[in-house]
């Protein structure tokens, strides 16, 4: 599911972003996603309590009522905010393909921040697994353009179209190296916070959403003020870039589900997996083409997934032995 979510929201934000015409501002999009989160949550919350009263005294207890615990969402927020503005950056600049290889960088931004802010020992042989992980997923996501995980023929025309005028590789790719420092830190931050107070998670997606409408909001007047004030917040808004809206903010809360039953890494390796089922069933829906890149890439996930495996249990078999020591 975080697969074809991801897959389907770069093909269509990168679409959006090589059409002709009115030209949404992006940094505006980024704040929407933030407003739809917070009514999305707020909807959630309400039918976990049932009950008007108790929902708007749930609402007060969670944010103004204890406003310290709240501003343990700002950092996120804040990481959050650049790192989404930061996406869109990267799809202007750099082809779908490109940017979702080089945004595998992730994976391993999320392995050593984990290590660094939750002492999560990882021994060599998951060291071993997360880079085969990187590396199986880049060569998977090198698809050719028949893969349905890849650029759509429409995509790769206007890709072609729009190429020479508008690409700054360089700079796209600086904005996906920043953005995985962001999603590893700022994923981690979330777990920490998440996991070691009383918080519960739809409490903490709340408070997130609020503070990235505030700091959205700083962000589209930081980015694109003076054109806002001129055209609209609006300016530019079609179907596609609310369907894009809705993704991310689907997205964007499953993020926060699969942290809280796993963690951050194991995000990054159910990710990956899905993204080889995705194309396995692609095969038979859509004639998809298994090609030699693909079935190697493929196969290196599933070894990289098992070796991690592997690499827990002998963890927990040398804790073990530690302790009975
Ligand atoms: O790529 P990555 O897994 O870092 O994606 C993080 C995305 O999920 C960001 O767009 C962030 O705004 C969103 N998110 C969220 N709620 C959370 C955690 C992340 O909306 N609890």
């Amino acid at each position: 599911m975080v697969a074809v979510q991801n897959a389907s929201l770069i093909l269509t934000m990168r679409y959006t972003r090589t059409l002709p015409g009115d030209m949404y501002f992006s940094s505006t999009a980024v704040m929407i996603t933030e407003v739809v989160k917070v009514v999305t949550t707020m909807l959630i919350l309400l039918a976990e309590k049932r009950s008007i009263v108790e929902w708007i005294k749930y609402l007060y207890s969670v944010s103004v009522g204890h406003p310290w615990d709240m501003a343990k969402m700002l950092v996120p927020a804040c990481i959050y905010t650049v790192q989404n503005n930061l996406l869109y950056l990267a799809v202007s600049n750099l082809d779908a393909a490109t940017y979702q290889v080089s945004y595998q960088l992730k994976i391993l931004t999320t392995a050593l921040f984990s290590i660094a802010m939750l002492s999560k020992p990882i021994n060599r042989v998951q060291w071993l697994s997360l880079f085969m992980l990187f590396v199986g997923v880049s060569v998977v996501q090198l698809q050719p353009v028949n893969g349905p995980v890849t650029q759509s023929s429409k995509e790769k025309l206007s890709t072609q179209n729009t190429l020479s005028k508008t690409h700054n590789p360089l700079l796209g790719l600086a904005a996906v190296v920043a953005s995985s420092m962001c999603s590893g830190f700022a994923g981690v931050y979330f777990e920490k916070t998440l996991k070691g107070t009383a918080t519960p998670l739809w409490a903490r997606n709340f408070q997130l959403a609020i503070f990235g409408v505030i700091i959205g909001t700083m962000g589209m007047y930081i980015n694109d003020g003076s054109k806002i004030k001129e055209k609209g917040i609006f300016f530019g808004y079609h179907k596609l870039v609310w369907l894009i809206i809705a993704m991310q903010t689907f997205g964007g809360l499953l993020v926060g589900i699969v942290v809280k039953y796993a963690d951050n890494i194991l995000k990054g390796f159910a990710a990956a997996v899905s993204i080889v089922v995705s194309c396995i069933v692609s095969v038979y829906l859509f004639q998809f083409n298994l090609s030699l890149p693909f079935v190697s890439g493929a196969g290196l996930v599933m070894l990289a997934t098992y070796l991690y495996g592997i690499g827990q249990k002998l963890a927990v078999q040398k804790n073990a032995t530690n302790g009975s020591k």
